[in-house]
């Protein structure tokens, strides 16, 4: 960890296929990173808030990253640090979060009017101070070809797909690859993809099949996958219920498995 550096990398967890592990992934991968010693803050982009709710936050009147974004759009006024900090929240397991409701989706239709739509949310994360102490913002995304999307990619240094080994949502990730680049060449050319991570992985032959295509074809190059994959495992769809993650929890194979994603993200980064 390279202390004197903390202006934090902005890493995106996104895929535009619904239930591929996006939201577990940002979530076990900040986890996991905390674990390491990394100061991380997990944002919660996704109206549907699974992330919060996994988080087990319950609304208590303070403001939220719906906050953030509406007044950004709707009145014009991009939140301070004071105003982006009254957002964040701690959780037991050492990490910040920020959360967000459901009322986040109106931003979709507001943002479909406005010029540079694109880049409300990296305005918000990146000019300003509030992050400065954390070394990894982490962003989980949404499902879909939409403008939140599109705002959550903007934001970001790195992007990591998560992917389930399945021929029907395999080709999510392929699919991701247009939004991406065209994200890139709009607003944000600097955005790298990491790789993808196979979720939900099932040991069959058509997981192995993909993982082994994804690794070694060409024409899936660009999404990287990870050594790592995730088994697909109960204690992995109990874990938002607990509210505590399977990285804390002891003996736990999820755990363990996104504790090597994390590691192999770090040497991606740091080679
Ligand atoms: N490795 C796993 N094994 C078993 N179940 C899992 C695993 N990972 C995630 N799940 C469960 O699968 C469902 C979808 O996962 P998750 O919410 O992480 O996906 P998502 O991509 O964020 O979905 P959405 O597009 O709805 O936001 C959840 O119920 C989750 O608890
Ligand atoms: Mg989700």
């Amino acid at each position: 960890m390279n202390e004197q550096n903390h202006v934090p990398t902005i890493l995106a967890v996104s895929c535009q296929k619904g239930g591929e592990g996006k939201t577990t992934s940002a979530w076990h991968i900040g986890a996991a990173l905390t674990q390491r010693g990394y100061k991380v803050c997990l944002i919660d982009c996704d109206p549907d808030h699974h992330l919060s709710f996994a988080l087990g936050w319950q609304d208590d009147g303070r403001t939220t990253l719906t906050n953030l974004v509406l007044m950004a759009i709707v009145m014009g006024q991009f939140p301070d640090a004071a105003a982006i900090s009254d957002t964040i929240r701690r959780h037991d397991e050492g990490y910040d979060y920020i959360p967000c409701t459901k009322k986040l989706a109106d931003a979709n239709l507001f943002l479909a009017s406005m010029p540079n739509n694109e880049t409300y949310l990296r305005h918000i994360l990146r000019d300003t101070t509030a992050f400065a102490d954390y070394h990894y913002v982490i962003l989980d995304g949404l499902p879909g070809d939409n403008l939140l999307q599109k705002n959550v990619l903007a934001a970001a240094d790195d992007l990591i797909i998560p992917i389930q080994p399945k021929i029907m949502d395999f080709s999510s990730g392929t699919e991701m690859m247009p939004i991406v680049r065209a994200v890139q060449e709009r607003s944000n050319p600097n955005l790298r993809i990491v790789g993808s991570v196979l979720t939900m992985f099932d040991n069959t032959t058509t997981a192995r099949d993909i993982h082994t295509l994804l690794k070694e074809s060409e024409d899936f190059a660009a999404l990287h996958p990870f050594d790592a994959s995730i088994s697909r495992l109960k204690e992995a769809g109990e874990a938002p219920g607990l509210h505590v993650s399977c990285v804390s929890r002891e003996k736990s194979k999820i755990g363990q498995q996104y504790q090597a994603i994390a590691d192999e993200y770090l040497t991606r980064k740091e080679p």
